[in-house]
């Protein structure tokens, strides 16, 4: 979870950049030469500008109601959904509550690291009140002792591995456990994805598990699995218990392109097969694309069918 956590700010940082101020600590006597310096990422007590946005749009939402109500002498109308949200950059008074939190940040660390050096990278404000923060290890135990602070977390670095994701999500020593290990977790589910097709060859729908485990027949599953050449008698198994296709519509409004797309099915694209392996591909495929080794791949739920 922890991991989870940071890898979300990571991509907050990279949205961030734009809006964000760089503060650089007030430079003074260096004699602390001996600690680790680091990025942390400090999140406080506080609620970011969201929290205080989504308490503003219920305001207006009920507002809203209540005058339609009025008019049209008839509460039960529809409310229509609010497809373009309101640009919270666009607004004044949302730059000036970014910018004061911004400067709440500037004031901790002033106050937290008195005259000592530090840099703030970045404020966040949207979803988390926080900051990230250049400092050492003593100035990292300083902040976590501020009742401001509710989390401080090291930042580092990630390397984008698909096959390593249940490590990265904590699941061998987490959810996993809880379900039994890998080897149950999912038993008794069937998932149903709607996506490009799914390509019925692939090891991480093979019937029979790395442990040589097969599927039960799913209890509660009434759903087909077509027969067509490009999908043929036998694609379906005890893991991928139905498979259908829809093409009619784009058949008949001409954009079926039968050089790349399949009337079954089949995946002519590759993203079903993905996202149906990510959900409950078997435990312990081993992925080697054109020659490289890329380790072990699972699904999250690996006993799912
Ligand atoms: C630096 O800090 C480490 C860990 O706190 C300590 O073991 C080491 O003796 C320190 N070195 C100096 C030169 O102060
Ligand atoms: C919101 O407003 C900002 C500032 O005017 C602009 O840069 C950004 O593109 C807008 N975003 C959307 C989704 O309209
Ligand atoms: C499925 O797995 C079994 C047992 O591991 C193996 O013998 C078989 O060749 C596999 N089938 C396919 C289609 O890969
Ligand atoms: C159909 O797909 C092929 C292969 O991707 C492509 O070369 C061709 O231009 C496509 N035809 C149309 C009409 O889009």
């Amino acid at each position: 979870m922890r991991r989870v956590l940071m890898v979300n700010f990571g991509v907050f940082l990279l949205f961030c950049v734009g809006l964000l101020s760089t503060t650089l600590g007030q430079v003074s006597d260096d004699s602390d030469t001996n600690s680790t310096t680091a990025v942390y990422i400090v999140t406080l007590r506080q609620a970011p500008t969201l929290h205080l946005f989504q308490q503003q749009e219920a305001v207006t939402t009920v507002r809203e109601q209540n005058h339609q109500g009025s008019k049209h002498g008839d509460t039960s109308t529809f409310t229509t959904p609010k497809l373009q949200p309101r640009n919270m950059s666009k607004s004044r008074y949302w730059r000036s509550r970014r910018s004061a939190i911004s400067q709440a940040h500037d004031s901790l660390l002033r106050d937290a690291l008195k005259g000592e050096k530090y840099i703030k990278l970045y404020s966040f404000h949207y979803l988390i009140n926080g900051f990230a923060v250049f400092v050492s290890s003593q100035q990292a135990e300083k902040l976590s002792r501020r009742s401001e602070v509710v989390n401080i977390v090291l930042d580092f670095s990630v390397r984008t591995a698909t096959t390593y994701t249940p490590q990265f999500m904590g699941l061998p020593k987490g959810a996993w456990v809880k379900e039994g290990g890998y080897e149950t977790a999912g038993e008794g589910i069937v998932i149903g994805f709607i996506d490009t097709g799914i390509d019925p060859t692939h090891p991480s729908f093979n019937g029979t598990d790395a442990s040589q485990r097969q599927y039960p027949v799913p209890n509660h599953f009434s759903g087909v699995c077509e027969v067509t050449p490009d999908f043929p008698s036998g694609s379906c198994n005890r893991k991928l218990v139905g498979a259908r296709h829809f093409a009619q519509s784009a058949i008949t409004r001409g954009i079926f392109n039968s050089s790349e797309d399949f009337a079954s099915p089949f995946d002519g694209d590759g993203h079903g097969t993905h996202t149906a392996s990510i959900a409950a591909g078997n435990h312990g495929v081993s992925a080697v694309v054109s020659g490289h080794n890329f380790g072990s791949a699972s699904g999250i739920a690996p006993r799912a069918q």
